[in-house]
This record gives structure tokens, sequence and C-alpha cells, in this order.
């Protein structure tokens, strides 16, 4: 952990360089050479100062609120994650698949094979024309943002970690377990098996929040009809297995950070459920893992974004992949908002594993049976870091 501590107090001293001019900036450094005048700050505390700004419940858009020019310590990334921000410039960079569901009428049969194409690969794609009033795509957007741009005592009433309401806005989901903490707020509500209480759903996105779930579960339906004819299993299989049940929505806000080359918006991850519907506004920054290195998942007006989580990557036994996908810190002045429904079967206490039509003696399952609730519990007590997490399921 030193590093951190040690990584700050360059930066500041290359700030105080570039600005003072070098024979004052000697005699500075004479004179808080002298054991009299400057007492060595104190080592720096890593848990106490996160623990701090976690009592603040501002998030970091009360840090940007504050009006800082440099990044709380905690927010520095490994010189591993910060070297690899930058994409590849050698290679022109690919394009997720688009794919224009309203096709599904005339052509399903083309579709599916798009869809199975773009889950078998990427592991991401974009829909279009699927249904969604664009009115309410704008709407639901602007209300999380207002959720996050209420005033403190408002926010603060849901700043919890729990979720026994089915409701909670915290900055950082993994701020006690994670290395470095990201340049994000996020507001998490439960949708399903049993949703949260409608009256625990803050009253500024109350309604929009709940028409955007029932959209959004109407597309996943469909998508997951697709998917499951992808792996050769007809519409209803997946469906069947109640992957549309457990929904779980989370409404980030990403404010502008003073040093996004330092940071993250949200670490390199995979999604542990079947499927993710991601609406995101028109800042960009998501960006996910291919052959090619980074490339960038492009906002698109009008478009969800889907991709395959780990859920389904190992019950199709590895036809679909779970890819890395992270946001990077937002450099621009307005703030970035996006908000995710997570897919998950709805009985967390099923034995799931590789589907017995995908396996064969010629393609062994990859992976163990396994209960959902052992599976989140792994994911919820560790660090949002890419996929040691199928791993730990591998046969
Ligand atoms: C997530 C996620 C991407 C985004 O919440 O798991 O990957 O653009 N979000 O916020
Ligand atoms: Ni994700």
């Amino acid at each position: 952990m030193q590093w951190f501590g040690l990584k700050n107090q360059n930066q500041q001293s290359t700030y105080f360089h570039s600005f003072i001019p070098r024979f004052i900036s000697i005699q500075l450094l004479t004179m808080s050479s002298s054991p009299i005048n400057t007492p060595s700050p104190p080592p720096y505390d890593r848990v106490k100062a996160v623990k701090e700004f976690d009592e603040t419940k501002l998030g970091v858009k009360g840090l940007t609120d504050s009006g800082i020019k440099t990044i709380p310590s905690f927010f520095i990334h490994p010189p591993e994650t910060l070297s690899d921000l930058t994409p590849r410039s050698d290679f022109p960079q690919p394009e997720i698949p688009t794919i224009d569901l309203s096709a599904v009428h005339h052509s399903r049969s083309a579709v599916v094979e798009q869809i199975r194409s773009a889950a078998s690969t990427f592991g991401f794609f974009r829909v279009i024309n699927h249904g969604v009033a664009p009115d309410l795509l704008q709407s639901v957007i602007g209300a999380i943002k207002a959720f996050h741009e209420q005033p403190a005592e408002e926010k603060e009433k849901v700043y919890r970690r729990e979720m026994e309401t089915g409701v909670s806005y915290i900055s950082n989901v993994d701020l006690f377990n994670s290395k470095a903490a990201s340049w994000r707020d996020t507001l998490r509500i439960k949708m399903g098996p049993v949703p949260a209480d409608e009256k625990e759903i803050p009253e500024v996105c109350r309604k929009e929040v709940k028409e955007w779930d029932k959209e959004v579960k109407r597309v996943g339906d469909i998508l997951l009809g697709l998917l499951s004819e992808g792996l050769g299993l007809g519409e209803e299989r997946l469906i069947d297995m109640g992957l549309s049940q457990g929904r779980g929505m989370v409404g980030h806000y990403y404010p502008f950070c003073p040093q996004p080359d330092l940071t993250v918006g949200l670490n390199s991850h995979t999604d542990p459920g079947a499927l993710t519907v991601l609406l995101q506004d028109h800042i960009g920054g998501l960006q996910v893992r291919t052959q090619h290195g980074w490339i960038n998942v492009k906002p698109l007006d009008g478009a969800l974004v889907i991709n395959i989580g780990d859920f389904l990557q190992i019950i199709s036994n590895e036809v679909y992949k779970s890819v890395d996908h992270r946001v990077l810190a937002n450099p621009s002045n307005e703030p970035r908002v996006s908000i995710a429904v997570f897919f998950n079967p709805g009985n967390r206490e099923k034995l799931f594993g590789p589907l017995p039509e995908l396996t064969s003696a010629e393609k062994p399952a990859l992976y163990k049976d396994f209960k959902l609730n052992e599976f989140l519990t792994r994911f919820f007590n560790k660090e949002l870091d890419g996929k040691s997490f199928t791993n730990f399921f591998k046969k």
C-alpha cells in the first residue's frame, strides 16, 4: 500500500516546481528541510482517509463540488492499471456490433445469428429499434441525474451499504474491499424477484425507475429468447430458468474528475449475472476488452448496450463470453450518467451449472454446479477486478 502515499508526494512536488520560480523553490526546500520549522507530516493513513470520505456521505460528487484540483491518494490506481488506460493507436478500433431488433419480425434467424455471433466474441453488442419510447430513455437518465444532484440532506437518507430496504446510495460499492477507489457514485435499487418497497425508492426518480424496469424486462425477455435460440435450445429455455426474475438496477453518476489519468470511473470487471442491459448518456468512457486491446463503446443515441455476464458464460459452457469492461474517469465538465439493469435467476438456492444439452464427451462441462447465493456472496465480498470469479467455479 505504501506507494499510494509516495505517489501523491511526488505529484505535489512536481506541482510546486512548475509554478514557483526556481530560486524561491530552492529556498523553500532548504527552509522546509529544517527540522525546527516543519515537523515531518504524519504518515498517510489510508484506512482513515477512506472512512472519513465515506462518512461525508457526499460521494465523489461532493469532492468535485468542493473544487479540489488533486484527487485524494486512495483514488490513485496502481501503475499497471494507469499504464493501460490509453488505447493502442497502432490498430484501427473495431466497433461493437449494432443489432436492429425490429428485424425479428421478418428475419428472426438472421437476428439470432447476429446475437449469437456478438455474444460469443465481443460479449457486448448494442440494440436499436427495441421499442422503448425515446422519451423514456431521456427521462430515466434525467431522473437518475436529478437524484444525484439533490441537496446532501436528501441523499444522506439513503446513503448506506446494506441492501435490506432494496435501496442504497453509495460511492464505490467495493470501497472497503478495493485497492483503489474509483470516481463514481451509485444508486442501487432491487427490482426483483421481490422489488424494493415503492416508498423506499427516492421520489425524484420513482416513477421513471418503475417504468424503466418494466421496459427493460420486456427487452430482456426478447433478448433471452434470441440468445436461447442461438444456443440451439428453443426460445423458452433461458426464460423458463427464471433468468429475468432477479433484477437489480444501478444508476451511476460519474462527475468531472480533475486528474482522470490517475484513476478510473469503474474498474475493469465482468458482470456476475446472466445479462446486463445498459443505458448510457452522450458523454462516453465505457470500454470493453478485445483481442485488439480496449475499445470504446461509443454512445449511440437511442441504443441500449447489452453484455453477457459470468452466469450465462457458465451455463452456456462458454459458448457465450462474459468480457472485461471498465469506465474511464470523466474528464468532461458535464457529469456522465448510466443505468445498468442486471438479470439474474430469481431462485438463489437452485443448483446451476453448464446446461446438459450443451455438454458432451467432446465438450465436457467446464464448470462445477453451484448455487447462485454462493456465487453472488463471492462477488460482493471481493473487489471488482476482472475474471478471477468465474475461475473459482472452473472444474
Ligand atoms: C456496471 C457497468 C458501465 C457504465 O455497472 O457493471 O459496467 O457505463 N457499468 O456505467
Ligand atoms: Ni459492468
